[in-house]
């Protein structure tokens, strides 16, 4: 690590007051879970956009907020209605976590989403992540929802690097909890979120338009780029999440299909795989087995 990382505090609070006024004129204001403080429609949209895009994720975020406008509405929800209404979002698994978290809430806490980190922790398919941007998004609680956006945002800004890594998490962390506000914490992550997302870009980042150019390390050093080997990656067709993807989609079109009919539907690199999916997608609750075949939980 090269760059000092101790900036005096006056500086820090001049990037923040830059920080807010770019976030004012554009931030995402628009987005729809930006409008509630609502914990439980900031629950849903917190886990949908895990791994899915904010535009894909928006009119399904509509329509389940809706459909199921609270906990004790999506707890009572029948599991493949909840399977089948998650379609297009992929990381099916992520429906399945969310019923049973509704369940679990409505049994333990009258129906009302947990805002105590550790309570957060122990339901289904809530990490670190998303419990700390529940927190800090529904609640305006001091919490560090620090996702990809963030972390490169502040590598960038204050160590000079293209983009953060395991190895300097803790550093980044440590410059978070330095630059953050007394209050306001809500304000403070949605517009360093904004920021990476809108400006800071992993691949081309448009520095002549950020609030922060005049105090990055990184533009500063003419934005050196770290020298990574890039993976070459696999098309998506031969992954096991494709295969997986495509028998859930199957049967949520198909009441009931025996392992040869889904054998058949899959491409052949997969056939062979088949028996050991479709076990693995009924231990994760997405699917049954019943007398006839394979379907969607009941
Ligand atoms: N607003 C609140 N949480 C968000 C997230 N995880 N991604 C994009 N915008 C958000």
């Amino acid at each position: 690590m090269t760059s000092n990382t101790s900036v005096p505090p006056k500086k820090l609070s001049e990037m923040r007051k830059d920080l807010y006024l770019w976030f004012k004129k554009n931030g995402r204001h628009e987005l729809p879970w930006r409008k509630t403080e609502n914990s439980y429609q900031i629950l849903i949209s917190e886990i949908m956009l895990q791994q899915t895009q904010v535009e894909r994720v928006k009119p399904h975020w509509e329509n389940w907020i809706t459909k199921w406008p609270n906990i004790k509405s999506l707890a009572s929800a029948p599991l493949n209605e909840v399977i089948n209404a998650w379609s297009g979002l992929g990381y099916n698994r992520r429906s399945v976590n969310l019923h049973r978290t509704a369940q679990h809430i409505e049994a333990q806490y009258d129906s009302k989403v947990p805002i105590d980190e550790k309570n957060l922790l122990e339901l289904p398919g809530i990490g670190p992540y998303t419990a700390a941007a529940i927190r800090c998004f529904s609640a305006n609680k001091k919490a560090y929802p620090a996702d990809t956006n963030i972390t490169r945002v502040i590598a960038r800004a204050f160590f000079g690097l293209q983009n953060s890594s395991p190895d300097t998490r803790k550093i980044i962390q440590k410059q978070l909890e330095e630059i953050e506000p007394s209050r306001n914490f809500r304000k403070h992550y949605l517009a360093l979120m904004d920021l990476g997302a809108l400006l800071c870009q992993s691949r081309s980042p448009s520095c002549d338009l950020c609030p922060w150019q005049n105090n990055c390390h990184w533009l500063e050093r003419g934005k050196p780029s770290l020298q990574t080997s890039k993976k070459k990656s696999q098309p998506f067709e031969s992954t096991t999440r494709y295969a997986r993807g495509q028998i859930v989609e199957h049967l949520r079109t198909n009441p009931t299909r025996t392992t040869s009919e889904i054998r058949r539907l899959l491409p052949s690199n997969h056939k062979k795989n088949t028996a050991i999916y479709l076990e693995t997608l009924a231990k994760e609750g997405l699917i049954e087995k019943n007398k006839t075949g394979w379907s969607l939980p009941s």
